[in-house]
Parts: structure tokens; C-alpha cells; sequence
């Protein structure tokens, strides 16, 4: 009998006995790997050596209709990972510095194939100063948009319209302000001292803050532009059902607030898709909603760079890694209203031309509460320390023009409380806060004996051109507390592309993630990047995933991963399972 022997003495932190359930089982069975088959038995695994390996997949009956047997791989990875983990979250180097607006070069958009140059540069300012926050007079509330009076419409239409009639060369005016994101989100700007390495303010810790101040100087440029400094953006409520269509003051042609680019097959009462699965059923589709922001708020993050993004800092390569929220519904939401007529899913379709529509705003807004409510209002998460006092974090700095056009640096450690910034949120329900997807039942389990193993490196690299199926070994058996670590992702930056992870997959409905062994997403708008492609990690909690399954006997998990869009253009470069690294606090 072959022996399965993966070492797991773990050299990481050791957990505290309250909050990791004791095991001996260090080491993998050898054999009679027990695995969740589908209950009919049409995912068979055997993976005596590479000729059955490849027999097995090609006798494999396809799922479900959509589900290529081809591209069902299997095989068997994961490596006890403790010993390999690679902190990424402790290595100082300096912040990344606000640009220098006078190196400002040309942004470029390729996603269509052929680089498309762009001139996003702001205009240049004469002297710059270091933000203070203006004395709170009133706090400004930011209203839910589909919540808003006639008269609030009126007072954001006249003051988008205001800033559309500004001249072109006024660093306030509509499309100046849209030409911030084009700016810092594909190539015009390189980070200071650093030659030619691109800035880039997404797929990082740099993404919440960044935005926030964006929509920071937008909100008082045309609170200023109508006289009212009470005046606040709208939030694009998508996290709520009653939320979920493009906000209706959006959609008239006539207003200031309108932009015909937009994907006129999700106008309302389309429903807003935050998982991409494609499914049509509306019912379904808010239900797989609710589930992705329970999953992306609450159930799959272990720590804040889970949440947050990775840390981003002077002389990193662009895309360290996005945070659960920004690679979840935030991509989601761009996506859905960029229009497919455009060459490049313009305009909220593609980083470069997003700020074009003031819906990216309202839209941000929203993600910008996410924020928030994952700061200060998430129960669940209490047990997360939720402060990164990393130095290259708080004083990484930013330019904006202020609404008195003038240019201000800004630093991240000044935007961490949005109430110090002088504006909130209408309170709404979070109707996902407790959208835990229910068990699954044990009934559904077919043990399958596996005699020998393939080794990970058979599988990965693995092109993600179809549902792809491997064995991963766990650290130890049954419910421990453990991470599901995708490693070495790496995509093609031009494209917009998805796949989202089910554990132990019991039925094989991709296009339903309401259930238990939904474990999380990855997805990315297209932008720009020195190099063609990015790598990242992603890193996906799954303690609550084994209670809600029953993992008791399993010392393996299946993982299933379902490409949504552009699969060719992921490259998959191991699945490894973690002890968590970061145990939640007990006290
Ligand atoms: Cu800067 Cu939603 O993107």
C-alpha cells in the first residue's frame, strides 16, 4: 500500500487549545482517501498513476450540462502549508508616495488587444499642501439611492450638471475627475524614485483608501459647485434586495446623471448578479447575492488583509493581492454595468474609462460603506483585530485637487474614520449579515478509495479553461481551523475574469452558491500593469464551511473550481490547505 506521508510539523504559531479542536492526526492516511463524490457517483477518482489519472477523467460523466469532461482534472494537492507560510504582512520597506504630477505620462488601456494610449493627466498644480480636515459644521449622510427624494435628485443632477459645464482644463470638472481613476488605475503615473514601476491603487491595502479619498473631494467638489456643504454622495445599496438594480434616477436619458454606456440588458428591473454565475432565475439570483456578501463580509476572511488586500508598498510590483470585498461584489458591480457593445466593457467595464459614469460613484460609495460596516458594525468579525498600524500602510499619500482646485496630500492614516471626514451612512438593514448558507446534509457522502496519489505538481500549474476538481490534503482531519490557500494565481490584467471555489461540493449547481461549499471568489477588472500578467495568492477561511459540512472522518477535501469568464486567462499554481495562521482572538 502506498504510503501517503506529507510532513506537518507545524513551525507556525502555535493556536491556543480553546480555539483549535485537538488532533494527533498529523500526517495524512495512507490510503482510503475519503472523499465527498457526487451522489451518484459520476466524479470517480483514481489516481493510481497517470494512465488511470487520465482514464478517470476522461470515463468522468459530465455534471451537469455545461461541465466539459475535459476539463475535469483531478488529482491530489497540497502540501501541509504551515511550514511554508510566507508572511507577507510583517516586511517593512517605505510607503508608496503620491505621485508626481508633473512625470504624469500616458495611461494605457489593453483590452482589446491591441494598447490603446491615453492622456488621463491632471492639470498641474503649483503648490501643493498637506490635508487638514475642514471643522465639522454638520455631518453629511449619504442616502441610500434608491431611497432618495425628488428633491435630492434635483440638488445631485444640477451639481453633476455644473461639473459636467466647468472648463475642461479645471481640475474639478467632470472628466478631470474621471481621468483620477484612468490615472491611477493604468500606468500614468510610476511610483516615485522607482523608475518605471507602475502606480496602481487596486488589488492591494491601498484600494479601500484610495477610493474613500476619491469620493471624498468629489462629494465636496460639487457640494461646493451648489452651495451646500451638506451635500453627500448616494450609495448604491446592491448588498440589500431592495437594492438590487441599477438605482432608478440612473436610467433617464435626460438626466446629468445618466451615461449610455451601459449594458442596456441590465437596465431594471434587471437583478444585479454579484456572483457572475449567469443565473437567470431573479429569485435565485438574490439569494446567491446575500451569499456573497456573507461570504465576503463575514465567513471567509481570517484576518484584515483578507478583507483589506495585501500590503502594497514603495517598490512592490502592482497586484500584490485584493481583499475579499474588492475582488467580490466590487468587480461584480463594474461588470454588470459596463456595456459589452464598447470594445473595452466601457464605461464602468474598464478601470480606465469607470469614472466617466457618475454611477461609479454611487456604486463606490457603497463599497466604501462596506468598509465601514466591516470597521465598526460586524459582530461576527469582533474577534479579528481589525487595525493595521503598519507604517507603509497609514503614510502611504495620494493627490487630489480640493474643491477650491487646489492640490492637497492626503495620507491614508487620515481617512481610517469616515465620521472624522465628516460624512456617513443612511443606516439600511444588512440583510446578509446572518445569510449563512445552511448545512449540508451527511447523507450525500460516497467514500471512494484512492490507492496512491498524484503529486500536486502533475496538476499545476492548472490553465483554468474548464471546472477544474483536485484533491487537496488537509492539515489535520475532521473540522480543524484551517485556510484553503490558491497560490500563484496569475491572470491576464487586460481581462475581466472569475472563478469562484466550492469545497466538498455535493451537487454541482454552479450557478447556485447558496449552499455550505461555497468557500469564495476571485475576479479582477481589466487594468493596467508593467507586466501583461499578475500573480496573487488568495487565501480563504474555512472553519465555518466544516461546521456547516460534515468533514468529522476527512483528512482530503475536494475542491471545485468554476471559471465564470476568461478562464484561459487564469493560470491556477497550487491549492494548499493552512492551519489559520491568525486564530481568532478568545477574549
Ligand atoms: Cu478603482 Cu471600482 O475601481
Amino acid at each position: 500500500m502506498a504510503s501517503l506521508h506529507i510532513p506537518c510539523t507545524t513551525t507556525a504559531t502555535t493556536p491556543s487549545s480553546a480555539t483549535r479542536p485537538s488532533s494527533r492526526h498529523h500526517f495524512a492516511k495512507p490510503s482510503h482517501l475519503i472523499t465527498h463524490a457526487k451522489r451518484n457517483n459520476r466524479l470517480q477518482i483514481s489516481c493510481s498513476d497517470s494512465q488511470k489519472q487520465k482514464d478517470s477523467s476522461q470515463n468522468a460523466d459530465t455534471p451537469q450540462g455545461n461541465v466539459d469532461r475535459r476539463n475535469v482534472l483531478l488529482g491530489f494537492g497540497g502540501l501541509c502549508g504551515a511550514a511554508n507560510l510566507i508572511s507577507t504582512h510583517t516586511a517593512s520597506a517605505n510607503p508608496v508616495q503620491a505621485p508626481q504630477i508633473d512625470k504624469c505620462g500616458v495611461a494605457t488601456n489593453l483590452n482589446t488587444g491591441k494598447q490603446l494610449d491615453i492622456n488621463c493627466c491632471p492639470p498641474m498644480g503649483k503648490n501643493i499642501i498637506d490635508f487638514k480636515p475642514p471643522p465639522l459644521v454638520q455631518m453629511r449622510t449619504r442616502p441610500s439611492a434608491h431611497r432618495v427624494s425628488a428633491e435630492y435628485m434635483f440638488k445631485y443632477n444640477t451639481a453633476i450638471d455644473r461639473m459636467k459645464r466647468l472648463p475642461k482644463d479645471d481640475p474639478r470638472s467632470f472628466m478631470q475627475q474621471a481621468n483620477i481613476h484612468c490615472a491611477y488605475c493604468n500606468g500614468a503615473y510610476d511610483q516615485p524614485g522607482q523608475g518605471t514601476l507602475d502606480l496602481q491603487v487596486h488589488n492591494s491595502w491601498l484600494f479601500f483608501p484610495f477610493h474613500r479619498w476619491y469620493l471624498y473631494f468629489y462629494e465636496r467638489i460639487l457640494g461646493k459647485l451648489i452651495g451646500d456643504p451638506t451635500f453627500a454622495l448616494p450609495f448604491w445599496n446592491w448588498d440589500n434586495p431592495k437594492g438590487m438594480t441599477i438605482p432608478p434616477m440612473f436610467v433617464d436619458p435626460k438626466a446629468a446623471i445618466y451615461d449610455a454606456k451601459r449594458n442596456p440588458a441590465n437596465m431594471p428591473p434587471a437583478v444585479v448578479d454579484l456572483g457572475l454565475t449567469g443565473n437567470k432565475d431573479p429569485l435565485q439570483v438574490v439569494s446567491n447575492n446575500l451569499t456573497v456578501m456573507y461570504s465576503e463580509m463575514v465567513r471567509a476572511n481570517s484576518d484584515i488583509y483578507d478583507f483589506m488586500g495585501k500590503p502594497y508598498r514603495e517598490g512592490t510590483l502592482v497586484n500584490p493581492g485584493p481583499g475579499a470585498s474588492e475582488r467580490g461584489s466590487h468587480v461584480a458591480i463594474h461588470v454588470f454595468v459596463g456595456d459589452p457593445r464598447e470594445p473595452s466593457g466601457e464605461d464602468l467595464g474598464n478601470f480606465y474609462s469607470a469614472g466617466r459614469d457618475p454611477l461609479f460613484y454611487c456604486h463606490h460609495a457603497n463599497v466604501d460603506r462596506m468598509w465601514t460596516l466591516w470597521q465598526y458594525f460586524l459582530p461576527n468579525n469582533k474577534l479579528i483585530d481589525k487595525k493595521i498600524t503598519d507604517p507603509d500602510y497609514l503614510n502611504a499619500s495620494f493627490l487630489f485637487y480640493d474643491e477650491n482646485a487646489q492640490l492637497v496630500r492626503v495620507t491614508v492614516k487620515d481617512c481610517l474614520d469616515n465620521t472624522k471626514l465628516g460624512y456617513d451612512f443612511e443606516r439600511v438593514d444588512l440583510p446578509w449579515l446572518d445569510y449563512r448558507p445552511p448545512p449540508q446534509t451527511a447523507q450525500a457522502k460516497v467514500m471512494r478509495t484512492v490507492s496512491t496519489t498524484r503529486k500536486a505538481d502533475a496538476v499545476f500549474p492548472l490553465k483554468l479553461d474548464g471546472i477544474a476538481r483536485v484533491l487537496i490534503q488537509k492539515t489535520k482531519k475532521g473540522k480543524a481551523d484551517e485556510l484553503l490557500v490558491i497560490e500563484d494565481i496569475t491572470v491576464d490584467t487586460s481581462k475581466f475574469l472569475k472563478f469562484d471555489v466550492f469545497v466538498n461540493d455535493e451537487d454541482d449547481n454552479v450557478g447556485e452558491l447558496d449552499k455550505a461549499a461555497y468557500a469564495g471568489t476571485y475576479a479582477q477588472v481589466p487594468h493596467k500593469t508593467n507586466e501583461k500578467t499578475a500573480t496573487t495568492t488568495i487565501r480563504l477561511k474555512l472553519t465555518e464551511l466544516y461546521d456547516d459540512m460534515d468533514v468529522t472522518e476527512d483528512d482530503t477535501v475536494l475542491v471545485t473550481l468554476v471559471p465564470r469568464h476568461e478562464g484561459e486567462g487564469v493560470t491556477i499554481g497550487g491549492i494548499k490547505i493552512i492551519e489559520n495562521p491568525t486564530p481568532a482572538k478568545t477574549s
